[in-house]
């Protein structure tokens, strides 16, 4: 079950974090890797941990928020490897903890909007249009967008243009899922919950503590969820959004 060989997968953001475990786990599948990231050291770092395990994988350097360098990269791996499969646009900013940037709408620069939109929203368009011609002609993809539950409710923390671009991946995801249905493509999303990197040692344990769980995500949780997304088995599955979350968002 969940046999992802002879596919070749496109992971985004994957230098690490939640992005370097969905390229691990398909690589555990049979998948051959493509490794993306905007930090060429992080991607290659993925690239060792994988071949380290016995698995195939190859880094692909680009920036998902501009559209020409995303057609030149797959253009390449094309050539390089065969043409992609599967796609997991999983790049995105606002992590959370040291990385997350939190800012109250009031008092968030006008300067600083789009680049939540340009990596969150844009970043799945820009990867799906450079891959979608080949998979439809090919009859056979996998469109699998790395969302949040940010994108899925209100939350008061200030990540309003965070949760604006990952809700319109949502939005995006479920039109362009109905538009290829027939050319044997699915389009899914994963929305995560907190995840297991998104602070110091002791915020942390409080956040963890606060979880239905009792625990934060980890992205062998996430990976698990995009192998089951990207198989064969579920090829009825398609314009859905997959919390991934430990139950603290239930719609
Ligand atoms: N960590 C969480 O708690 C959490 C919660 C909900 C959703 N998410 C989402 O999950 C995904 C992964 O999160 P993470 O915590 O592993 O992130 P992370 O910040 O640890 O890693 C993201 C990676 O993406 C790369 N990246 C950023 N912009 C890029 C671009 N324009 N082009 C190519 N690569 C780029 C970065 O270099 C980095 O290596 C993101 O989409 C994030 O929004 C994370």
């Amino acid at each position: 079950m969940f046999d992802l060989s002879n596919r070749i997968a496109l992971v985004t953001g994957a230098g690490q974090g939640m992005g370097a475990g969905i390229a691990r786990n398909l690589a555990r599948q049979g998948a051959r890797v493509v490794v993306n990231d905007l930090d060429a050291n992080r991607a290659q770092n993925t690239v060792k941990q994988i071949q380290a395990a016995g698995g195939d994988a190859s880094a692909a350097p680009f920036d998902v928020t501009h559209f020409d360098e995303v057609q030149v990269g797959v253009n390449q791996i094309t050539e390089n490897f065969g043409p992609i499969d599967i796609l997991v646009n999983n790049a995105g900013n606002a992590g959370g903890g040291p990385t997350m940037e939190l800012a109250q709408f009031r008092e968030m620069p006008v300067s600083d909007w789009r680049r939540f939109i340009d990596v969150n929203l844009y970043g799945p368009a820009n990867c799906a249009k450079a891959v979608l011609d080949g998979m439809c002609e090919r009859g056979w993809g996998r469109i699998i967008t790395i969302s949040s539950g940010a994108g899925q409710t209100g939350l008061p923390m200030g990540i309003a243009l965070y949760g604006a671009g990952k809700s319109g991946a949502i939005g995006f995801q479920r039109h362009l899922a109905l538009e290829v249905a027939r050319n044997g493509i699915t389009v899914n999303t994963v929305a995560l919950g907190l995840m297991a990197n998104v602070g110091d040692e002791a915020s942390l344990k409080g956040m963890a503590a606060s979880q239905p769980t009792g625990r934060l995500g980890t992205p062998d949780d996430v990976g698990a969820a995009v192998i089951y997304l990207a198989s064969d088995e579920a090829s009825w599955v398609t314009g859905q959004v997959l919390g991934v979350n430990g139950g603290t968002f239930l719609p």
